[in-house]
């Protein structure tokens, strides 16, 4: 598998090389800036949905349907931006180009549980590769916002609750994108994360707890991956909306951070012209806009003297730039996409990504002659995945599609579509010699009555979400909770696999032998549940949000605005702060129901002693890891910060993983980003002098081999 990703990464450096040659960006984007003319600038600001949408004018003849699109300048080389979603593969949204296909990969937050940031540009490469083939030159992709709530309907789309795991990877995934010459884009700032009343939501944060939290997450995006764009957010923030807030674009991102490419806006998030003055340079999708703002207004702005011609120069250099930048301006040519393998990592990943929550013993399963039941969740159809803009419509089409509906144009199209092929199947291929059956679960009686004859019980639970749909409460739906508990009681040897897009309460955990946390794990879905179930593959997956035990023990208890009319005014305090996740449980002393971080293996792995060490301001750790169990697998020690100047306190400092033979040691060594130590004091990053206590941890809970290291006060801006 290993020789897989290294074949994905060498794929991507071959395209880039074919790729135009980002020669001086920066040069090259004022020349060509120079050259145009304003109705040309002007045009490069303002983008259509690219869908044959009811009520949309017609798409022009040879564009293909996709999320978007801007006009580009034919005549100076300036490629129209074709855009579309991508989160976890190239979408075809409504399969309105018919019969195009792509890679379905599984949710951002399984790729997050991998903690694998090779992965993570791998995949990020396979989509790249997907979109440059079909022709698309800007993917938006790139979710970064953190998993603040255990309700957030797009958390699958996310890369979990702390900054330094969902930037690292998120930064990976852009490098990997862009090696392919497609732009990537980092979404949505920020603190999007909840889908109920979220184009009126104001999201309210203290500054010094967004820097450290929603931000910092946000900025090692962009530091690693240098994405050619960034993508504003729906809701308001700290009273303004994300797309028109000059604090947030002007001052923090492009200011204080120097990000050089441009900021779109989300589909439908501009109210008001006077965002470009704000720092957003263009308008998405704008017929879904009142008006497209950034075209005759905001001429009317420019002839007025309200924006200057330099604020023009620069929106539209901008986005010159990151084209010349990553290579963007190729001309489209339909190339072959290699399924096979791209489908082999799609399989890899999922199995990566799955955390083994529980297991008392009985996985992974042995080929022997007995009798598995699978129940429940279509498992001889497919497998689950989230709804929404990042829907990726796989090789085939969908294994099931059970149409949900809702109000909304959007929500009233919503679908349950069921990807890949069946676990029940993959399974039966996988255990030969086994009896492998499957029941519906829909009559749990009839579950029962053959749950007390089968030697062994698989049941696969679920729960859907997606885009505009957040969860109401941790509890899996349609009495799932009941059906395993009455399994459980006639068969003392249950297993449970769990397609979720979040956390979820567990009430019959001590009842069941083993658990597997699946996601939504994609095309290859079913295979990859098989290859995990009978050890195919090790699992090696930690999970990257927490479970809690209730949803009184999160900062939300529920989800607030639920059920308020679409439209209506809703501030949400975010007094949590910079204590997202693990950060929050720790210092209110709840103990989860499964911490960030858990996850087992089917080998065991010990830590030796903490060494850090300081030279000039970077602090750097080693530690060594050994397999001390009889199966090849791999570890994730995380590194946790535990003590600052005498205070308690929980942060992910660093992270690594590290394959290991079985008896295998190997020495580990990171170094430290200092912002993970520090606080933002207003103006400025600020280590204080004194004492820092770090610990390598299994999980954010299970803490070991602490040691100390001596901090002289640093002050610093980045
Ligand atoms: C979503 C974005 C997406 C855009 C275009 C919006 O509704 O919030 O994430 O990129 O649509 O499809």
């Amino acid at each position: 598998m290993k020789r897989l990703v290294a074949t994905m990464l060498s794929i991507a450096l071959t395209t880039s090389a074919q790729a135009t040659g980002p020669n001086d960006p920066d040069q090259r984007a004022a020349e060509t800036e120079a050259r145009m003319t304003v109705a040309e600038r002007i045009g490069l600001l303002h983008g259509i949905v690219a869908l044959p949408f009811p009520g949309l004018a017609p798409l022009p003849e040879g564009i293909p349907a996709s999320s978007g699109r801007v006009f580009g300048v034919p005549r100076l080389g300036v490629p129209d931006l074709a855009e579309t979603d991508a989160s976890l593969g190239v979408t075809n949204p409504f399969g309105a180009r018919k019969g195009d296909f792509a890679t379905a990969l599984p949710s951002a937050l399984s790729l997050a549980a991998s903690f694998d940031p090779e992965l993570a540009e791998a995949s990020g490469a396979l989509i790249g590769a997907e979109s440059r083939a079909k022709g698309f030159n800007v993917l938006l992709a790139g979710g970064v916002n953190l998993t603040r709530d255990w309700f957030g309907g797009r958390n699958f789309e996310y890369l979990g609750e702390d900054p330094l795991l969902a930037g690292t990877l998120a930064g990976a995934s852009v490098r990997g994108i862009q090696r392919q010459g497609v732009i990537a884009t980092v979404k949505h700032l920020s603190l999007n994360s909840q889908e109920t009343l979220r184009d009126t939501l104001d999201a309210r944060i203290d500054e010094a707890a967004h820097r450290e939290s929603d931000l910092l997450a946000f900025q090692l995006a962009i530091e690693q991956g240098r994405p050619g764009s960034v993508m504003c957010s729906y809701n308001k923030i700290n009273g303004e909306y994300g797309c028109g807030n000059a604090h947030l674009l002007n001052d923090v991102l492009k200011r204080d951070w120097g990000f050089k490419g441009w900021v779109m806006s989300d589909w439908g998030a501009v109210h008001d012209v006077s965002y470009f003055a704000n720092g957003l340079d263009q308008q998405s999708g704008a017929q879904l806009d009142k008006k497209v703002w950034f075209n005759e207004p905001l001429k009317a702005e420019l002839a007025a003297g309200r924006v200057s011609r330099e604020r023009l120069s620069d929106a539209v250099q901008r986005i010159l730039r990151s084209i010349y930048a990553v290579g963007a301006d190729w001309q489209p040519s339909p190339q072959k996409i290699d399924t096979v393998s791209h489908a082999a990592l799609a399989r890899k990943a999922a199995g990566e990504g799955m955390v083994l929550l529980k297991n008392d013993g009985v996985l992974p399963l042995a080929n022997s002659a007995r009798s598995i039941l699978v129940i429940g969740q279509q498992a001889d159809t497919g497998v689950m995945s989230g709804w929404g803009s990042s829907q990726v419509l796989p090789e085939g089409g969908f294994s099931a599609v059970i149409p949900v509906g809702g109000t909304g144009a959007f929500t009233s199209q919503s679908r349950q579509n069921l990807v890949g092929r069946s676990p029940v199947k993959a399974l039966q291929a996988a255990l030969p010699a086994a009896n492998v059956q499957f029941e519906s679960g829909y009559y749990p009686e009839a579950a029962v009555e053959r749950a007390k004859r089968a030697d062994l019980v698989i049941v696969m639970a679920g729960k859907w979400q997606g885009e505009s749909l957040d969860a109401t409460s941790l509890t899996l739906p349609q009495g799932q909770d009941a059906l395993i508990e009455a399994v459980a009681q006639a068969n003392s040897n249950v297993v449970v696999v769990l397609q979720t897009g979040n956390p979820v309460a567990m009430p019959w955990l001590d009842r069941v032998k083993a658990v597997v946390q699946a996601w939504y794990p994609g095309q290859e879905g079913a295979e990859a549940i098989a290859d995990v179930l009978i050890g195919k593959v090790n699992p090696s997956a930690r999970l990257p949000m927490t479970f809690p035990r209730s949803e009184s023990d999160a900062p939300r208890s529920a989800v607030p605005g639920l059920g308020e009319p679409v439209g209506t005014n809703l501030a949400v305090e975010y007094s949590e702060g910079s204590e997202v996740g693990y950060r929050w449980y720790s210092a209110r002393g709840r103990k989860p129901l499964f911490p960030f971080g858990h996850g087992l293996s089917y080998t065991s792995f010990s830590h030796n002693s903490l060494k850090l060490a300081r030279r000039g301001n970077l602090v750097t750790a080693s530690f060594s890891v050994t397999n001390t169990g009889a199966r090849e697998g791999a570890d994730v020690p995380q590194l946790y910060l535990v003590d600052r100047l005498g205070k308690p306190v929980r942060r992910l400092v660093a992270f690594s993983k590290v394959w290991l033979a079985p008896g295998e040691t190997r020495t580990v060594s990171v170094s430290i980003d200092r912002r993970l130590l520090a606080h933002w004091d207003g103006t400025g990053w600020l280590v204080l002098a004194g004492r820092y206590r770090l610990a390598i941890g299994k999980s954010a809970e299970e803490l070991e081999h602490p040691a100390e290291i001596t901090m002289p006060e640093q002050r610093f801006t980045k």
